[in-house]
Parts: structure tokens; sequence; C-alpha cells
């Protein structure tokens, strides 16, 4: 990827500020749960220790079954780990779409479910003694851009047909000027990780196990489940799949939606007035605004967004230069002291797939395409297939169902995904030129597509000169990766898998590493 050529005039490549880490891993201890090894059995295994799988383990443990919950990574360190953790229903502008899109009746199971959510984990933190910094507040959909009044106003006339606490706003305590906006009431916002960590504490003992650092790489079904990692293997009768982007190619779940990154600042601005509220612009690029007070009373405002296709488009750090400046345009920023980015799945149809992962399985399930808004639905997705398992009722089920057939209107969004994706995978192995034509061009700090031979290689060379060298083919389908300057990593523009610069896999949909080159 050449990204010069895309490089706005008045933003160049620059350091960038701030500790490199989310706000939330910063300020929590490291987890140290063992890797799995050996043979375990357990009634259902959950794959990923995010919101999905850690409420789904809880809910199934409570309920007398023993659980395997088995995270590639740490607990809370992926997406849940780098979420705004805005624990709402209002999710940008999407009521009047679900009720022309899906009717009426779906669009209230949409709104229940992830009012139920924000329920759910307010009783689940009191029953727990929590303490994870959780404060009700409104959330409110912002315009700065008076052509676009019309789409909030029908937002909230969709809202309030649905029951939801909603009304229009013609101002906001921000200290810049809006258009109009539309607010949710008794909304929450918390600490994410210091909730999660608190979930996955609860669950080791009787029979059930929490497993950090061990990657499902296959699965099986021989009247049990077999879910093999690279050291132990657990056997059990249902299956979870709750890591962000499924690792399983059934399903068709990579051709159902698409990966998207976000990018997030946590700064200090003047004065000592705390922003109350949650907001988020309407419109592309999205920016998110929220403040956090940590338990010692220091304040923090966090603002992201600028959003993109993942291992698509110009230089990721330019991203982070935008949201730097649109949050220095609008406060009075003093300091910059944490940077993250996110990755989120956009289903086409902007409904999550949550339940059986294909009408032929049998108690495999899965949960994903929360497009942004994991707090409420990945909780919601730990109660649809906790009661799923239970063979319990859920009113929810049939609107997230994995296997519904989307509106028809979706049709046009699958064929451009698609297309996209093919397009990408052709201008990666055809048409795009390698970047640079030896290792020799590489400056230190640098990744970039080298030609060698008739081979295009992923290679970057690391401070101390060394080049770090693999197969440019991303291991899921082929895809040639790009390489994302802000994150170190290699990103694969068709399903978003990711690689960190040393090759290895820390995003599915692929599971092996990237292939090592001399
Ligand atoms: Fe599918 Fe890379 S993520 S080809």
């Amino acid at each position: 990827m050449d990204s010069d050529h895309m490089m706005p005039k008045n933003l160049c490549r620059q350091s960038l500020p701030g500790k490199s880490q989310s706000l939330w891993i910063s300020t929590t201890m490291q987890t140290g749960y063992p890797a799995l090894e050996g043979s375990r059995a357990a009634d259902v295994a959950i794959l990923g220790a995010g919101m999905a799988g850690l409420t789904a383990a809880v809910l199934l443990k409570q309920a007398g079954l023993k659980v395997a919950v088995i995270e590639a990574d740490r607990v809370a360190s992926g997406v849940s780990g780098h979420t705004t953790a805005k624990i709402t229903s209002a999710h940008t502008l999407i009521y009047d779409y679900l009720i022309s899109h899906f009717g009426k009746e779906r669009a209230q199971l949409y709104a229940d479910a992830n009012q139920a959510a924000i329920e759910h984990i307010a009783a689940t933190i009191k029953e727990k003694n929590i303490s994870c910094d959780f404060s009700r507040t409104f959330a409110c959909t912002y315009t700065e851009d008076e052509r676009n009044l019309d789409k909030i106003q029908a937002e909230v006339k969709a809202a309030k047909r649905l029951g939801l606490p909603a009304a229009y706003a013609d101002t906001l305590p921000l200290p810049f000027r809006i258009q109009g906006a539309i607010c949710f009431t008794n909304q929450a916002q918390f600490h994410p990780r210091k909730y999660l960590l608190a979930l996955a504490a609860s669950i080791p003992g009787n029979g059930s196990y929490v497993f950090e650092a061990s990657r499902a790489i296959s699965l099986r079904k021989n009247g049990l489940y077999h879910i093999k990692t690279s050291q132990g293997e657990v056997t059990a009768g249902s299956v979870i799949v709750a890591t962000h982007f499924p690792f399983l190619n059934r399903g068709l779940y990579f051709a159902r939606m698409y990966p998207r990154r976000a990018y997030l600042m946590a700064m200090h601005v003047q004065g000592d007035r705390i922003l109350e509220g949650m907001y988020i612009s309407e419109g592309e690029p999205y920016h998110t605004i929220r403040s956090y007070i940590s338990e010692s009373g220091e304040k923090f405002l966090l603002v992201g967004g600028e959003h993109h296709k993942t291992g698509q488009g110009e230089d990721t750090s330019l991203h982070y230069q935008r949201v730097e400046q649109y949050a220095k345009e609008r406060f009075e920023v003093e300091s910059i002291d944490y940077r993250w980015s996110t990755q989120d799945n956009i289903p086409i149809d902007r409904v999550p797939f949550i339940g059986t992962f294909t009408l032929l399985s049998r108690q495999l399930y899965v949960a994903t395409g929360f497009g942004g808004w994991g707090m409420t639905l990945g909780t919601v997705a730990g109660m649809i297939l906790s009661d799923l398992i239970l063979e319990r009722h859920n009113p929810w089920i049939s609107l997230f169902d994995p296997s519904r057939l989307p509106p028809f209107t979706s049709a046009k969004r699958f064929i451009s995904q698609n297309l996209d994706t093919a397009r990408e995978f052709t201008t990666g192995h055809l048409l795009h030129p390698p970047e640079k034509r030896s290792f020799a061009d590489l400056t230190e700090g640098e990744g970039a597509i080298v030609q060698v031979d008739a081979e295009r290689i992923a290679a970057y060379k690391d401070d101390q000169g060394q080049v770090h060298a693999f197969s440019a083919n991303c291991t899921h389908l082929g895809c040639v990766v790009n390489w994302n300057s802000a994150e170190k990593s290699w990103d694969c523009p068709c399903h978003g898998s990711r690689f960190d610069y040393d090759g290895k896999v820390i995003h599915a949909p692929a599971i092996k590493d990237l292939a090592k080159k001399q």
C-alpha cells in the first residue's frame, strides 16, 4: 500500500501522542489463568473470553453446568478491552432503519434486548458487588450538519414508537455547536475490564475453567465436540464460538459482514468539570465521546472514531491524527495520555448473528457482528446462547438467528461487500506493484510488501535493523496483507485477520501465523 499519494495536505506522518495502550488495560492487572494442557471435559466449551463468552459462561455456571472458557490471548484483552464501554441501546441511528427493513415487531425485539442487557449488567454488578466505575447517564447521537436533521427526527419518532426512553435535543452539554440530537435517558457507562475480570474470576472451580493463551485450532464432532488447541483438548457437549470473528469458515460469516477499525484517545482537558453523557455523531466517519473518572478521581475525556475498513485505505497513523485534530478543535485538550484502536464486525443487515452456527449444526453456537455495540449486544448474546443451551424460552432468538433471511435490501450490500473482497484479492496479487524492491529499501521501523523473485513478502525492519519476513498471503483465504503503521501489524483487507510484525495471528478468522521467510 503506497499511502503517500493519499496523504491529506494538512496532515503528515508524525509521532503519535500518548501511550499506545488501552486505558482499560493500562489501569487493570494482567490476568494469569493457565494455558490448556492435556485433556479436560466440560458441558460447554466457550471460545473467547470477551463480553459474550464470559456473560454466557457465568449464566451457564449459575444454572449448574460445567464450563470451560478458552481464550487465545488474555481475558478481556481483545475488543472488549478496547471499547468505549458505553452500555446503551442507542446504536447511532438504527431504529428507523430496523422498522423500515425488518418491520416494527422485530425492531421492538432489538430495542427490548438491548434495554434488557443494560439492566442485566446493572443487576450483575449489584449481585456480585463488582467495583467497575458503573454510572447511569444519557446517550446522544448528534449531527453538526443541519442537512441531516431529518434523519435525527425520523430516529426520534421510530425510537418513541418502540417505547424507548428517547427525546429530541437541540442543545447538548458539549462545548461545540450541534444542529440536533436524539438522546436516550437511563443508559450507562463503566470500566469494561473491571467488570469482565470479575466475571472471569467467578468461573473457575467445581469443574469449570478459564484457560488463557490457548488458541483453538480445530473443532470436530464425534458424539461430543473436541476442541483442539496447540497444547491440549477440551471435550464438551456444546460449544459457543465467541471469538469476535468466528475462526470456522462454515456459515460463511466472512461473506456476511465486514471488519472495520476505529481509533480512541484518552486525554486530559482543562478545567475541573467532567463532561456528563455519552455522545456519538451520525454519518461517516463517526466520532465518539465520553468521560471517565478513575477510582482515584483522575478525569479523562475519551474521543474516538475515524473508522475505515480493516487493511484498506491510507496510513493508519493519519486516523489517530484526525481523532486528535477533532478533539483539539472542540475541547481544551491539555494532554493525550493513551491511544488505542479496535475492530468491529459490521453485518450487512446491521443485526448481529447470535444462535446456532449453521442450520445443520447441533449444539454449536456463534455470537458475532456486534457492529461496535458489544457491551449490550455481547450481553444479549450471552443471555440468548445460555437460554438456547438450557432450552429456556428467549423472545429475541428469531431476530438474531444467524440462519435468518436478511431483508431483501441487504442483497445489494452483500454483493458490494463480496465484490470489494474479490477486488482486494485481485489487486493484492495481480495489480498492485510491490512497495519496495528489496529489504535494503526498508527504513528502520517500516513495514512493506517486497517482491522477492516471484513472491510477495511482508517485511518489517525493526529498530535494530533486523528484517522480519513472511509470506504476504493471509493464512485465511490467501489475500495479500497490508502494513498497519500505527499498530505495527499486518492487516488483511479481505476479512480483517491481523498478524503482529512477527507474523503471529492476533485476530481471526485466520488461525495460522504467516509463513516465515528468510
Ligand atoms: Fe480472509 Fe485474510 S481474512 S483472506
